[in-house]
């Protein structure tokens, strides 16, 4: 069966990882066709709009969305760039479950002693402290006053948690819950009641909670004790740029925002942005797009190009083309991962 895909290449290095990224994806085989959507920081400028207003209901009569990355914040400030683009599609589509997994591929370097770590984490996507509720007001006064309100719903958080645990329970049977509950005692709290609720439904899977804070000093110094990791959204958003950084960097860290009910599109990124300070230099390594490809066409049951996408792009890694940050351009990268596709 064909797969519909709608592409948002997006701004800066998000363009030619998403090229690459389709170059890939047609060279494994796969049943795509892709339609590309320009709506960006460019698309804002000239329309006064990130995307169209029908923009939402364009992408839901697709099977899948691939994004490159969104933001040029010298031009647009990114609480309008994101606001109007790559946030309201994982809200819209309901990708309630942000699966970025993290290991080194063969050949890659990362800063750490041990290569000894196969991470998952499941960082929530619609709602926690990306809930969009507050505001301002007496602004520019000295009694001005910010209110940023975190969300958190039985409904919100039993989903995640149990995604979580379903996803252990196919790894390796170990579910890490990150809170903050020993400050946070309203939202936090909750989150760890109901993880506690739910580990009776999973008795096969062993679950540990961990402060955020201390997650992030086990992720450096011990993270081979992990192997899915839950957390809210934003502290997810920041423990995987952590889980980039311990994989060798965000040119290899990738991700998938799942609707895992189906009825909506769910959306493959990197988990990298649009990196203003390379962009137009030829030198954002695309494997981080590669693999979020390949994280697509495992989800839309194309597993057979998925799997050969990984392994080329492993074979490419493993000779250490496009392991050395800047040393390599993107079509380097992309032209070894095709002649192993190829062979
Ligand atoms: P960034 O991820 O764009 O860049 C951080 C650093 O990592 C930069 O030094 C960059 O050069 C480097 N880097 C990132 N990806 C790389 C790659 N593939 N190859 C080589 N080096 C790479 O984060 P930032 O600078 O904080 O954000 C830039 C813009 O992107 C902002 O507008 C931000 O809001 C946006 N952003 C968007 C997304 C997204 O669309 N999913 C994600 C993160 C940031
Ligand atoms: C990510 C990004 C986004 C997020 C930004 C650009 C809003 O950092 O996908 O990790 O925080 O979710
Ligand atoms: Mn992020």
């Amino acid at each position: 069966m064909t797969h519909r895909i709608a592409l948002i290449p997006g701004d800066g290095i998000g363009i030619p990882v998403t090229e690459a990224a389709m170059r890939v994806v047609a060279a494994s085989g796969a049943d795509v066709r892709t339609e590309t959507f320009p709506w960006s920081c460019d698309h804002y400028l000239q329309h006064g709009r990130m995307m169209p207003e029908d923009g939402i209901e364009t992408l839901r009569g697709f099977d899948a969305i691939f994004l490159g990355a969104v933001g040029w914040p010298a031009r647009v400030p990114d609480s309008v760039s994101l606001h109007g683009l790559l946030l309201p599609i994982r809200k819209a589509f309901v990708q309630y479950a942000n699966i970025r997994p993290h290991r080194l591929l063969e050949g890659v370097e990362g800063p750490l002693k041990t290569r000894d770590f196969d991470i998952l984490c499941i960082r929530e996507n619609t709602e926690g402290e990306y809930s969009g509720a507050g505001g301002r007001v007496h602004q520019g006064t000295s009694e001005e006053v910010a209110v940023e309100t975190s969300i958190f719903t039985r409904a919100g958080v039993e989903r995640i948690l149990r995604f979580g645990f379903e996803q252990a329970r196919a790894r390796r049977g170990k579910l890490a819950s990150v809170t903050k509950s020993n400050a946070q005692r309203h939202s936090m709290v909750f989150w760890d009641e109901v993880t506690d609720e739910l580990a009776a439904e999973y008795p096969d899977v062993a679950v540990t909670r961990y402060h955020i804070d201390a997650m992030c000093a086990r992720m450096v110094m011990a993270p081979e004790t992990l192997d899915v990791v839950v957390a809210s959204n934003l502290f997810g958003d920041i423990l995987t740029d952590l889980g980039a950084a311990i994989q060798g960097g965000l040119g290899f860290a990738a991700s998938a925002n799942i609707d895992p009910t189906r009825k909506n599109p769910s959306m493959f990124e990197p988990v990298h942005g649009s990196a203003p300070d390379i962009a137009d230099q030829g030198i954002a390594n695309p494997m981080a797009a590669f693999w979020s490809a390949a994280m697509m066409l495992d989800h839309l049951g194309q597993t057979d190009p998925a799997a050969r996408i990984m392994a080329a792009l492993e074979a490419t890694t493993a000779r250490g083309i496009g392991t050395h940050a800047g040393r390599d351009t993107t079509d380097a990268i992309t032209q070894a991962v095709l002649t192993h596709l190829e062979d």
